[in-house]
């Protein structure tokens, strides 16, 4: 724990915001979640603490480290409650534009140093219109679970100073994240290559190439994937990766348009591990 270790603001508890507080806290930063839900936010604390009483069983952290992630730990439920002049304000909340941008907005009045946004898909550009200095701007992409995923994907948009790149990337080291820096360009890194092997191992089903297990396994023993692309796409969601595509064929091109057997898989509710069907049988899980 050191002073450089920060003030941090992190708007929406859902699955990815309980996720980002707990490796900034569980990395001795002071940390406030904002939740305005009663129900969600009343049980907060007690999710994070408990993260990090596990990891302490785990021997992944000191128990001075979880002593300072109950002590310091705030949760409150309006923007507004923030600090003025955090270190960092991440918003995590639904994926939907004019929902981002009043967050954002209201981010913004309590003047953070850096403003993070844990979108999956939308343009950094888009958002930052919301903004008065979007130059303090920058996506920061977690990825589920945040405490066991290394990866942090940065997306800088046209406005994005090179300060708050080098800011972003000292704080992902902090929290002992790998950064990649990516344009603001359509599915990022991450998103673009993943689903460009997911539809191409579909198509590869559709030409009968091989079975669906082999294909998965090609990847797993020759290319040491650790899981193979259509498992991947059904634990995703086979209607989640089909709504990717499609947003990513327009703008991309039609190498991204989703394959017929995608297209009929939606069609037919197969939708992979949550519907017990899809690529593969997870009926007995
Ligand atoms: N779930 C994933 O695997 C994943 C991975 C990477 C990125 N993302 C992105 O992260 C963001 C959040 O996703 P999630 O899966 O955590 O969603 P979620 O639905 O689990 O959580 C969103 C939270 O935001 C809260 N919220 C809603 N309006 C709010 C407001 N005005 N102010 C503050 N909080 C508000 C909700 O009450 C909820 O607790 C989305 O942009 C999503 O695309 C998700």
């Amino acid at each position: 724990m050191s002073e450089s270790s920060g003030a941090i603001g992190v708007v929406g508890g859902g699955t990815m915001g309980i996720g980002i507080a707990y490796v900034f806290a569980a990395a001795g930063s002071t940390v406030t979640i904002v939740e305005p839900d009663e129900p969600r936010r009343s049980g907060l604390r007690t999710q994070i603490v408990e993260r990090a009483e596990k990891s302490v069983a785990r021997g992944k952290l000191t128990a001075e480290l979880a002593a300072h992630v109950a002590d310091t730990l705030r949760v409150v439920a309006d923007i507004d409650d923030l600090d003025v002049g955090l270190d960092l304000v991440v918003e995590a909340v639904p994926e939907i534009v004019d929902l981002k941008h009043a967050v954002l907005r209201k981010i913004e009045a309590r003047e953070p140093k850096l403003i993070g946004s844990n979108t999956s898909a939308l343009a950094i550009g888009l958002l930052a219109e919301a903004l008065a200095h979007p130059d303090r701007f920058i996506g920061m992409h977690f990825f589920n679970p945040v405490w066991a995923m290394p990866l942090l994907e940065l997306i800088a948009g046209d406005h994005t100073s090179d300060e708050t790149v080098s800011a972003a990337q000292a704080l992902g080291a902090q929290i002992e994240k790998e950064t990649i820096l990516v344009r603001d360009v359509p599915g990022f890194a991450t998103s673009r290559l993943g689903v460009a092997l997911g539809l191409e191992a579909i198509r590869m089903v559709e030409d009968g190439v091989a079975s669906a297990e082999d294909i998965d396994r090609a990847m797993v023993l020759g290319y040491r994937h650790p899981m193979g692309p259509l498992r991947l796409t059904d634990l995703v969601g086979i209607d989640v990766r089909f709504h990717i595509a499609t947003q990513l064929s327009e703008s991309l091109g039609p190498r991204f348009e989703p394959p017929q057997l995608m297209r009929e898989m939606v069609e037919r509710g197969d939708l992979g591990q949550k519907t017990g069907r899809g690529f593969f049988d997870w009926s007995e899980q």
